[in-house]
């Protein structure tokens, strides 16, 4: 099974889906120098079924920026593949200790501890080297490899795991989970579209206002699954749930309480969607994306 032998959007949607995972199978393919056990958990991984929600954010935010879906698509795959990476080391037994992720065994208890932090590692350079290699012009690459490199790095993507894990057992404000929720899922989510403007030329008005639609999707994102951790339905969300109440974790319901951490993303998804407003009849796609964030149960 791979990511779209799954419906999850009305069929223009799909069929980015369809063809983010037909790219990520090819750059997947790597020479017999790679290890054949290494290449394998690799591709498990990243093959695997995801919603695949920031690749297409890549190519919806490039589309409605008239640009080029080919030079999109690898600012799509290499942000997939950040992504497959995060939840690879996010998984092992030094971090959250999870054995299910999309519906399957996770890397390290399919093919070993070594192997899935080297698969995981190996994600990171692949990603970047297809951003250097495949958008064009230079100009625009060096901006995406920049930009990706800030969000994933220790201020952002890393350091809110850092935290995620220090603050597992301390008490926690609203604030400082916002500051992790920010950095550790949504820094993730607002490049993808920033890489998407970028790759279509667009103007400093559209890129802002992609941003701040990110910003609040993002955050909206983690509190949705937050609750989905805490009342969602394993067999939907491919992964265990009540793991975060297990380990301690600092999440927006255990802070806020339920109905005023679903109140919050609701208010968050409205905000992203009102940051559109400069695409006017355009901004429908990302709309329905950012309504599906905060109904989804997967
Ligand atoms: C899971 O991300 C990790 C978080 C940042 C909450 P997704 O919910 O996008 O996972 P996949 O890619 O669909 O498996
Ligand atoms: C993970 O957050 C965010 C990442 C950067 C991977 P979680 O730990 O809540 O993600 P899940 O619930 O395991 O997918
Ligand atoms: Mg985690
Ligand atoms: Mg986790
Ligand atoms: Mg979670």
């Amino acid at each position: 099974m791979t990511a779209s032998d799954t419906t999850l959007f009305p069929p223009e949607i799909e069929s980015f889906r369809h063809q983010i995972d037909a790219q990520l199978e090819i750059y997947s393919r790597l020479d017999a120098d790679c290890p054949e056990h290494l290449r394998e958990a690799i591709r498990y991984c990243l093959l695997a079924p995801g919603k695949r929600i920031r690749p297409l954010l890549v190519l919806t935010a490039a589309k409605m920026c008239g640009g080029d879906l080919a030079n999109a698509m690898p600012a799509a795959c290499a942000v997939e593949m950040i992504h497959n990476y995060s939840l690879i080391h996010d998984d092992l037994p030094a971090m959250d200790d999870d054995e299910l992720r999309r519906g399957r065994a996770t890397c390290h208890v399919k093919f070993g501890e070594a192997t899935a932090i080297l698969a995981g590692d190996s994600l990171i350079p692949m990603a970047f080297g297809i951003l250097a290699h495949d958008i064009q012009p230079a100009e625009i690459a060096n901006q995406c490899i920049t930009r990706l490199a800030l969000a994933s790095g220790p201020t952002r993507l890393v350091g809110g795991q850092a935290d995620d894990l220090n603050l597992q057992f301390a008490a926690s404000s609203v604030e400082s989970l916002e500051h992790i929720h920010r950095r550790k899922t949504g820094a993730l989510l607002t490049v993808s579209l920033e890489m998407g403007a970028i790759t279509a030329s667009a103007d400093a008005e559209l890129l802002e206002s992609l941003i701040k639609y990110g910003r609040n999707l993002g955050l909206a994102f983690q509190i949705v699954d937050d609750l989905l951790d805490l009342r969602g339905s394993q067999a939907k969300m491919g992964k265990r749930i009540g793991k975060d109440a297990a380990l301690g974790k600092q999440t927006y319901p255990a802070v806020l309480g339920e109905a005023a951490s679903e109140e919050r993303a609701h208010q968050m998804v409205e905000a992203a969607i009102d940051a559109l407003q400069p695409f006017g009849e355009q901004a429908k796609a990302l709309e329905l994306l950012a309504n599906f964030v905060v109904n989804r149960t997967q």
